[in-house]
């Protein structure tokens, strides 16, 4: 069993009440299912959304009070804790008041904001409040990630090689998610000798897809002030190669879809003498935790599966940050991870700009 499960203060008190901005699939598909299997702990008590059809259907299926108002949900005293899983236009403002109503925590899906000025806004509203943030970056919180962490000695400090490579079966529904920052094109298939399909494409990748990753990126890579994108292409139908350097480290980040593999999710950490290794389950699934692998000279060390994953650690997470039992994650780091993640997609964009520019000429 992980230290995340052991330290969780299961049962002995009334469970925390649950308020969701927000019931589309990741609501109904990744959250509800985590709550219910942490009734003890956390209960579903509000559900808006802005289609009040939703609203309902949602709630009822959990027993919860239902609305199409944030202020209707903020106001509610039986609303502890405030998660936000509407599309990410909305997270900033909602983030901020979900604060500023004084609730005891926030989850905010990936991403928190879409700009270091929307991040900065959080921040100032965070530290103004107390009220603790945790982005949805649930690789973060999986038990196989925090006991590769517990063990993986001076490999940040040493590795010379981080690798996210993401692979996942066709799926229109998936991409959707994976890309909801971009506009798919009416019709179908998007014109991909437009450069601002592909740019498009590339930031909705990194924004989207290699997020969920780059918190783990930044662990080996904390200052990134030198980060230069050293290759960027994008792959058809959804997914990218980019290669990238900061300092003495090169950064891989990949993604692919495609119907011949089965679906594969896997970080690395490559050092002269050891490597990490942690096979993530895809996104959506509940099938327990990854499964990391740290090798020093000839020896492994393999942790995992746990009983959990990323999904129900965050909600673990939140009853503690709410009870006031765990110490929060620092604003300045969760806003570190959106400016790396934003500085990466900038220099992507520019230099397939770039690319894309010289294969025409
Ligand atoms: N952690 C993960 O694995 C993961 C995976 C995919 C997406 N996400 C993130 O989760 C969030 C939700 O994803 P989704 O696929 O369910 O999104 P979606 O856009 O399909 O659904 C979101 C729901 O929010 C509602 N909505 C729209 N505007 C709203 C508003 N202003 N306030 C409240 N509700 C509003 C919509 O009616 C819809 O029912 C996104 O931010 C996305 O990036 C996370």
């Amino acid at each position: 069993m992980s230290s995340q499960s052991q330290a969780t203060p299961l049962g002995s008190l009334k469970p925390l009440g649950v308020g969701i901005l927000g019931a589309g699939p990741v609501t109904q598909a990744i959250h509800l299912p985590s709550l219910a299997r942490l009734r003890d702990i956390l209960e579903v008590r509000h559900i808006m959304d802005v289609d009040a059809s939703v609203a309902e259907s949602v709630a009822a299926r959990v027993g919860a009070t239902h609305s199409t108002s944030l202020d209707a949900l903020l106001g509610d005293p039986d609303v502890d804790i405030v998660a936000i899983c509407s599309p990410h236009q909305f997270h900033a403002d909602q983030v901020i008041a979900a604060c500023r109503a004084g609730k005891k925590a926030v989850l905010c899906e990936k991403p928190f904001a879409m700009s270091g000025e929307e991040a900065a806004r959080i921040s100032a509203v965070s530290e103004e409040t107390g009220v603790p943030i945790i982005v949805g970056a649930m690789h973060t919180f999986d038990p196989g990630w925090l006991a590769a962490e517990a063990n993986w000695g001076d490999l940040p400090r040493t590795a010379h090689t981080i690798r996210s490579s993401i692979v996942l079966p066709p799926n229109a529904r998936f991409e959707d998610f994976a890309t909801e920052i971009i506009t798919r094109p009416a019709g179908g298939t998007p014109d991909y000798n437009d450069v601002e399909v592909i740019k498009n494409a590339l930031r909705g990748g990194i924004m989207g897809l290699a997020i969920h990753d780059l918190p783990l990126v930044r662990r080996f890579t904390p200052d990134f002030e030198d980060l230069e994108v050293l290759q960027a292409r994008h792959v058809r139908p959804f997914g990218y190669v980019i290669s990238l350097r900061a300092g003495n480290q090169i950064i891989e980040l990949r993604a692919a879809m495609n119907s011949t593999w089965k679906p594969e999710w896997v970080f690395e950490a490559i050092s002269d003498d050891a490597a990490l290794r942690i096979d993530f389950t895809p996104s959506y699934v509940q099938a327990g935790s990854a499964v990391a692998t740290v090798t020093t000279g000839t020896t492994s060390t393999t942790f995992g599966p746990y009983e959990h994953n990323g999904y129900e650690g965050e909600w673990r997470e939140l009853a503690q940050l709410a009870r006031g039992t765990k110490q929060p994650p620092s604003a300045e780091s969760l806003i570190n991870d959106l400016t790396f993640a934003l500085s990466i997609a900038d220099a992507t964009v520019d230099v397939a700009a770039a690319e894309f520019a010289g294969a025409r000429s």
